[in-house]
């Protein structure tokens, strides 16, 4: 797949720079497991720092020297295996083996309990011909679906021998199907595409019919998941495709209610970041770190409550925001489309994300990484990795009846818990959780999901259940 490679090339400086700190933290880890390599260590730099400590000293830039080559080559293939392959052929006995004990490949293996994913390899029309119509395919809030299929393709997990997978990750992109009038993704053609991905995969192979597709796995990234539709009534209407309700769905819609369109086994996701307009806003933060925004939504509003939008949209939610809020000194509220305005984020306290059609929000995410506490206004909404990630400590929750007193409940927080509250959201973790990477990196959010995936090994995976019988 040559596209794979276009993203990172693009992002080079960036993923070089960060190559030694992430093998650096691996090594942390591996000596905090295996405590052999520890003493290893141990014994080896006290008995060398005795008598040469400019060994040391050349070890050490060695190995940032040579950690720093190894991240030039930004193939496809997960920096820290390069890295291991790389120094297998140094003649140097002791830097390798300092250099094996940061290898990740052993350890994540055990972190995924060894569980092996086959990607299969779809004609483009399913795929790839969407990102080459459009380059927004793989930069939407929806792209997840993009994102994932490439990081798999270059992650540990992959496996080219169906016959060893234990899921199996069917790559069809469905929301790129931009409407030439208004700009959004008509999901119209979903079911039919996914259907004619089944069929031939089915037809094809093996591995659908024997499970009826629960060791399957596709990615749902739109307003109601596999209901593919962005209004609530009807998603609920067309339901869950049948074909699709035995898979696991990963899905950036999730509810802590029984909702039809959540009634399978899913993962919730974080919608799509693209990680370099995170670094831009970042970067245009300002310099003093200084937030001079109190609290900060932009985005749909409708004004006129009688308007049939205005109803229903956003519960009316957004309009009472609206109309107790706009105008008021601290409230930063804008209607209109602003292309900047992860900048006014990173100048932001307190970032509103209310429900829109759907209880969930790019917002969420936004705010998150760019360290403005989300201020979650959508009732029953579950989130991203919620049994990972703690939201309760790096976001505020208010219900949606009490949006009359968001100012007392924020101004409340402020005198408060506020400063531990931006303290946890700044935790690098959380920044790391709720983006996708290509290739995919240790505690991202392709990791979170195969985590995910490995917590369900053992009901889903048809290969393990045939082990174990035998
Ligand atoms: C894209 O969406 C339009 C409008 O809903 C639909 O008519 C068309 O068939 C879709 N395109 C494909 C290739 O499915
Ligand atoms: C799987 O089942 C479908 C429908 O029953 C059938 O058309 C297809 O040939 C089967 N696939 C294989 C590989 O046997
Ligand atoms: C209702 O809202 C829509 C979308 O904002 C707008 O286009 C329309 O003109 C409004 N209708 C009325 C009656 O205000
Ligand atoms: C901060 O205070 C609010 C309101 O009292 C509370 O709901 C929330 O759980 C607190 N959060 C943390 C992380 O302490």
């Amino acid at each position: 797949m040559s596209l794979d490679i276009t993203r990172p090339n693009n992002n080079n400086n960036k993923t070089k720079k960060k190559t030694g700190f992430i093998v650096k933290m691996q090594l942390n880890n591996n000596n905090n497991r295996g405590g052999g390599n520890k003493r290893n260590i141990f014994v080896f730099f006290f008995f060398f720092r005795n008598y040469y400590t400019w060994i040391l000293w050349f070890l050490l830039s060695f190995y940032l020297f040579t950690s720093y080559f190894s991240g030039e080559d930004q193939s496809s293939s997960p920096s820290t295996i390069r890295l291991l392959s790389n120094h297998k052929t140094s003649s140097s006995l002791p830097s390798r083996a300092l250099i094996e004990s940061s290898a990740i490949t052993t350890t994540s293996i055990d972190m995924f309990s060894g569980m092996k994913i086959y990607v299969y390899d779809l004609p483009a029309s399913y795929n790839d011909d969407w990102v080459k119509s459009s380059e927004r395919c793989s930069t939407h809030l929806f792209a997840a679906e993009v994102a994932i299929h490439r990081a798999l393709l270059s992650s540990v997990v992959r496996t080219l021998d169906p016959e060893e997978a234990d899921y199996f990750f069917v790559p069809v992109y469905v929301s790129c199907n931009f409407s030439t009038s208004n700009g959004f993704p008509s999901l119209s053609h979903a079911r039919s595409l996914i259907s004619s991905a089944v069929d031939l995969i089915s037809v094809r192979y093996p591995f659908w019919n024997r499970t009826q597709g629960s060791d399957h796995v596709f990615v749902a990234s739109h307003d109601f998941g596999a209901c593919f539709h962005a209004m609530e009534d009807m998603a609920i209407e067309e339901g869950i495709p049948e074909f699709m309700k035995k898979s696991i769905i990963l899905q950036t819609f999730g509810v802590n209610y029984k909702h039809p369109c959540q009634e399978v086994e899913h993962v919730v996701i974080p919608p799509y970041i693209p990680p370099e307009s995170v670094e831009r806003a970042l970067e245009r933060a300002p310099a003093n770190g200084r937030r001079d925004i109190w609290a900060f939504f932009r985005g749909k509003m409708e004004v006129n409550p009688k308007n049939i939008s205005g109803r229903f949209y956003s519960k009316g939610v957004r309009t009472a925001i609206l109309k107790k809020y706009g105008g008021r000194r601290r409230f930063h509220l804008n209607r209109h489309r602003f292309v900047g305005y992860r900048s006014e984020i990173v100048r932001s306290v307190f970032c509103l994300c209310p429900l829109g059609w759907a209880p969930w929000s790019p917002r969420l995410v936004e705010s998150a990484v760019l360290g403005c506490v989300p201020v979650v206004i959508a009732d029953g909404i579950k989130l991203p990795f919620s049994d990972t990630v703690q939201w309760p400590e790096i976001s505020l929750t208010v219900a949606e009846k009490d949006v009359k007193n968001l100012r007392k409940i924020l101004e409340h927080v402020a005198v408060t818990n506020l400063s531990a509250i931006q303290r946890n959201l700044h935790e690098p973790e959380i920044k790391r959780a709720l983006q996708y990477n290509v290739p995919m990196k240790e505690g991202d959010a392709t990791w979170r999901v195969l985590e995910a995936l490995r917590r369900k090994l053992d009901d889903r995976s048809y290969r393990r259940s045939r082990v174990l019988s035998q």
